[in-house]
């Protein structure tokens, strides 16, 4: 993750939101190339699942929406994580990332152990276990750590749980519960009737446009609603870069299907449709796995979820949640808005309230992914033909943020420059590309490799003097081969475009 966020501040991908003033946890800003990786992710999400689907239709709603959205949804009065203070430190921590066991030797409890959430938590809380066991001079047999999370202690637990901030037991609270919803007023009073939320997802806004869409557009069951927008979530413990942060965005999916569909095997396609759409931009499938929530911890709405999980650097993680959520988004704002929420199916000649398919991806998540996947530490010969160490970042052609770099072998041969500059104004007509002439090209190549670039053109004496070809380096191979003007289009729509 440091070599990811390192390279990001550097080359200008992603900077810590406010740095000057020592920067704003859980906030962060896209730099440049950020701004188009992320454009180029969202695009590609828009055009598959949008533009080139008879079914979906899209639309964008209003981040600030009437405040009974919230109170219908159930954000209100249920939208928290269990929280847990350590008064001493005065740390915050989510209770259910917060884990604890009891060091029992020889069947008595000599003490207890906590830790953080991590890949590593039991390796550290074994050891922290035999430390406890070596200081307490106990002889005799450490019974096995049995992790739980801090939600599951019990009051009498309080006082002998560690808080991972001091070592010290005692100095954490009971876990409660953290509204996560950020508030704000709306119009010129200042009293409770003006209070109203930053959206925590984007999905409300498709629910709350559901019927504008059916009246005005020509839908038929089934069909989506696709919305692609910011969302804001006051996280106890904003962390891991963007993996969770407390401005995000999000690009979400409402699937309407009939009541009497077979809803498992539409939940399955979208799921393999989600797979393969993440395969499309340049994620490993192996680095793809399926979970499947257990039924007795679902919401009591929900028939099913299934979270695509990727391997991130601080491990595997929850990338996209595709969740079956019956009728009661939809019941519920028929119920608060005092509005029919009823389609009429031809197919079937009967009125009903859909059931929903929700797929909800994030994009900075999916930007964390796509930066996993593309970071590469390789070997490659140099200009004098040494092996030489480069980091190259293997974005797919059509997320990369810079398409192509064009390249004057020399700067000060201006028949070379201005040929390269024209065909750098010729292809900037259709890409993001970019023009350098300065320094050696081995070097031009490297600084392009690091931020991800698929192609290079160099212009040389045999373009201007002999056939016009220009050289095509491909950065993950190192490749080179000379192309005419025309071929070289023709290739750079086919792997950018598709
Ligand atoms: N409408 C359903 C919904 O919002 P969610 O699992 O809370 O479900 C969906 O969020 C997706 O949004 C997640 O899978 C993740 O990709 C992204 N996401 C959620 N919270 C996030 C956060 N704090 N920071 C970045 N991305 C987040």
């Amino acid at each position: 993750m440091e070599d990811i966020v390192g390279l990001c501040k550097r080359r200008g991908f992603i900077f810590q939101s406010s740095e000057i003033y020592g920067g704003y946890n859980g906030f962060y800003d896209y730099g440049p190339l950020g701004v188009e990786l992320r454009n180029n992710i969202k695009q590609a999400w828009w055009r598959d699942m949008v533009q080139c689907r008879d079914d979906i239709e899209g639309l964008d709603s209003t981040i600030i929406m009437h405040p009974k959205i919230w109170k219908a949804s159930g954000h209100v009065d249920g939208f928290s994580d269990p929280m847990v203070d350590c008064k001493e430190s005065k740390l915050r921590y989510r209770a259910d990332q917060l884990f604890f066991a009891p060091v029992i030797v020889d069947g008595e409890t000599i003490g207890y152990v906590s830790v953080i959430e991590s890949p590593e938590q039991q390796e550290i809380a074994e050891k922290a276990a035999a430390e406890l066991k070596r200081k307490a001079a106990k002889q005799g047999e450490l019974a096995p750590i049995v992790l739980k999370d801090y939600t599951e202690s019990q009051p009498e637990e309080y006082a002998l749980i560690p808080s991972p901030a001091t070592g010290k037991p005692g100095s954490l609270t009971a876990p409660r519960e953290f509204k996560l919803m950020f508030e704000t007023k709306v119009g010129p009073l200042a009293d409770d009737s003006a209070v109203a939320y930053l959206r925590p997802e984007t999905a409300q806004g498709i629910f709350a446009n559901y019927k504008n869409v059916v009246d005005t557009g020509r839908v038929k069951i089934p069909f989506g609603i696709a919305q692609i927008g910011k969302a804001f979530r006051n996280e106890i413990t904003p962390r891991n870069f963007i993996f969770r942060s407390r401005e995000f965005e999000q690009m979400e999916i409402e699937y309407f299907i009939s009541p009497n569909a077979d809803w498992k095997s539409l939940h399955r396609e979208w799921i393999d449709t989600c797979i393969d759409w993440l395969v499309s931009i340049g994620l490993p499938r192996d680095g793809i796995t399926e979970d499947i929530h257990p039924e007795d911890k679902l919401a009591f709405y929900s028939q099913a979820t299934t979270d695509l999980m990727f391997q991130f650097p601080h491990g595997e993680q929850e990338l996209w949640g595709i969740a079956c959520r019956g009728d009661y988004d939809l019941k519920q704002h028929q119920e608060h808005s005092g509005k029919s929420m009823e389609i009429f199916d031809e197919a079937s000649k009967s009125k009903f309230i859909p059931h929903v398919i929700e797929p909800s991806l994030g994009v900075d998540r999916t930007l964390l992914a796509v930066l996993t996947a593309a970071y590469t530490e390789d070997e490659v010969p140099n200009d004098k033909g040494q092996v030489e160490k480069r980091l190259v970042m293997k974005f797919s052609p059509r997320i990369a943020p810079v398409k192509a770099a064009i390249f004057p072998l020399l700067k000060n041969k201006p028949e070379l420059v201005e040929r390269a500059q024209a065909l750098y104004k010729k292809l900037q007509r259709r890409w993001n590309v970019f023009y350098d002439a300065s320094g050696a090209i081995g070097r031009r190549y490297r600084r392009q490799d690091e931020i991800g670039t698929p192609f290079g053109i160099t212009i040389d004496f045999d373009t201007i003097e002999k056939d016009g070809t220009v050289t095509l380096r491909d950065r993950d191979t190192c490749e080179q081969r000379r192309v005419t003007e025309e071929e070289l289009i023709q290739y750079l729509s086919e792997q950018i475009d598709g």
